[in-house]
């Protein structure tokens, strides 16, 4: 049934290329990419042959091997972060990249061409041939995963080390409660939560129990049989991705001098006041040495990306639809080229 409901999107994506294949007139190096002109749902995106992107001297040109997807694309795609982040378009949607170096510009001092790296271009852009970023927006790639897996990690990682590691501070010993431990953000958020030896609660439904476990949450709930309320009782932190009224709810189970962080909303001062408590709205960035220590934790095997669905850049359509579900089971990836070590 929905291959149907997909049948115009592709086609559009196959004309839209052949068009603009034959249109090509000047000799710029030339890319696939998916762009938008247009704000929208995810069938305004069309799959089009585009000028290459030239470094400027701050910049690494990366040839992109995969892509992941975050639930971010959708709501840059509806045109939220025009005003609040400065998208425009046209835009090539892609916040989350692994590939390799092909070119340098002349102020790059630590990438050289030919380098594997991943990371998260601020803009995105990612789901196209090639893509410039800043060198403090990509590391080296962990080498024990392969392009896919490394594109599975950028944002999803670094939103919960920066909320986990940089906000919160946890501590071995310390217990945190992470609402939507099977998605991009919490399947990442158990496994450092756990890396940072701390005890960990996590909330997902019924069919990702067995994910939660496999990450090493200590206590799985399904919230859609057990408040989570009657679990967690005092904990240390409570990392939010899901919002409305899991984030009031919330508020009570956190010891004194706890915190919750939010990464949809903007917690209410005055509840945290009242409490004792700690309250952040988590606003994820690049940084180059966070994707370096979440390597590490790679290297060392305390975090492995969750990838569950793999898809050629041709249907980024259904990428952008499926993220905007809010139920992705771990982590959609987007393969753009083949993997260079095959
Ligand atoms: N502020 C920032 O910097 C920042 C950064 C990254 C992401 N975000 C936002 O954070 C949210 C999550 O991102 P993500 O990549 O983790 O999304 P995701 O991959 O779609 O995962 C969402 C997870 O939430 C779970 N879930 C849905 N309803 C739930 C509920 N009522 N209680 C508990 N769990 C529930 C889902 O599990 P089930 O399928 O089992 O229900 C799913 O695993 C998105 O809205 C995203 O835009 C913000």
């Amino acid at each position: 049934m929905q291959i149907f409901h997909r049948i115009p999107a592709i086609l559009g994506f196959a004309i839209s290329f052949v068009f603009c294949h034959a249109a090509r007139t000047d000799e710029k190096p030339m890319m696939k990419a998916v762009v938008a002109h247009e704000y929208g749902a995810p069938e305004v995106l069309k799959f089009e042959e585009v000028p290459r992107p030239e470094p400027k001297e701050d910049e690494a040109l990366v040839r992109v091997i995969a892509s992941g997807v975050n639930p971010a694309d959708p709501l840059t795609l509806s045109g939220k972060y025009a005003r609040e982040f400065g998208t425009h378009l046209p835009l090539i949607p892609g916040y989350d990249i692994a590939g390799v170096v092909e070119k340098i510009g002349a102020k790059i001092t630590k990438l050289k061409v030919g380098d594997a790296v991943y990371g998260y271009p601020t803009f995105g852009g990612g789901w196209a041939e090639y893509v410039t970023a800043k060198e403090w927006e990509v590391a080296a790639k962990p080498k024990s995963l392969n392009f896919v897996q490394a594109a599975a990690v950028p944002m999803g990682a670094l939103t919960a080390w920066q909320a986990l590691v940089d906000v919160a501070k946890l501590q071995p010993g310390q217990t945190v409660l992470i609402h939507g431990g099977s998605g991009g953000v919490g399947s990442f958020a158990i496994q450092i939560a756990k890396a940072r030896g701390a005890r960990v609660i996590a909330t997902a439904s019924t069919a990702n129990q067995d994910l939660l476990k496999q990450l090493g949450a200590d206590v799985a709930v399904d919230y859609t049989k057990t408040r989570f309320e009657d679990v967690a009782r005092d904990v240390d932190a409570v990392l939010d991705p899901v919002g409305k009224e899991t984030l009031p709810r919330s508020y009570d189970v956190v010891k004194q001098g706890g915190i919750v962080m939010s990464l949809v909303a903007r917690p209410d001062p005055a509840e945290f006041k009242k409490r004792g408590i700690h309250g952040a709205a988590i606003s994820v960035h690049p940084d180059a040495e966070d994707l370096t220590e979440i390597a590490h934790l790679i290297e060392a095997g305390k975090i492995k990306p969750v990838v569950t669905q793999v898809l050629p850049l041709s249907e980024a359509i259904a990428a952008q639809q499926q993220a905007a579900t809010h139920h992705t089971r771990g982590k959609l990836v987007l393969r753009i080229a083949d993997d260079p070590k095959g």
